[in-house]
């Protein structure tokens, strides 16, 4: 099914130059090889205006899933749940429970990772953590659920 993608990667650093971001073309990779169309990428600060700046740009643009990476865990910087959450209309609670699961038989900070997924308009969020290879391991946990979400999130609704 062709998915047209948003790529956000969440991190001060990689916004100010102190290393290059790797997360998100690990997304990028990962959304090519699902055979998905990326059609937007953004690296933005631990900011909660400017994620929100992007994901409405990028649901703007016309990308049915917006996959973030970075910024779930624990610290006082990590903010990208609670960015999301603000403008969803709903969250999607399996999501985030089936990566933690997963996660937790690779690492035991899976436990620290509030991932999860929500709706924004009619696109299909999933926040995922910032170490590429987290987010490439969480998004193949859940890819299976994707096309059939995509697709009624889709669904023009029909007066009954
Ligand atoms: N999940 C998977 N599959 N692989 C990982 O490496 N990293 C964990 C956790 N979940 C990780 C993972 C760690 S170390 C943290 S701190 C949390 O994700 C949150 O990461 P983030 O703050 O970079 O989003």
């Amino acid at each position: 099914m062709q998915i047209q993608v948003g790529i956000i990667s969440v991190s001060d650093r990689a916004t100010q130059g102190v290393y290059e971001d790797a997360g998100g073309p690990a997304l990028n990779e990962a959304a090519t090889g699902y055979g998905w169309e990326v059609l937007a990428e953004d690296v933005v600060p631990d900011e909660i205006s400017d994620i929100q700046r992007a994901l409405r740009t990028q649901v703007n643009k016309g990308c049915q899933m917006i996959l973030t990476t970075g910024g779930t865990g624990v610290a006082p910087r990590d903010v990208t749940p609670e960015a999301v959450l603000e403008m969803a209309v709903r969250e999607l609670p399996g999501f985030g429970e089936v990566m933690r699961i997963e996660s937790m038989k690779i690492t035991p900070n899976a436990i620290l990772s509030r991932n999860l997924a929500a709706v924004i308009d009619t696109a299909l969020v999933i926040c995922l953590p910032g170490k590429p290879k987290g987010a490439v391991e969480c998004l193949g946990f859940v890819e299976g659920a994707i096309p059939h979400c995509i697709k009624v999130l889709q669904e023009v609704p029909t007066s009954c």
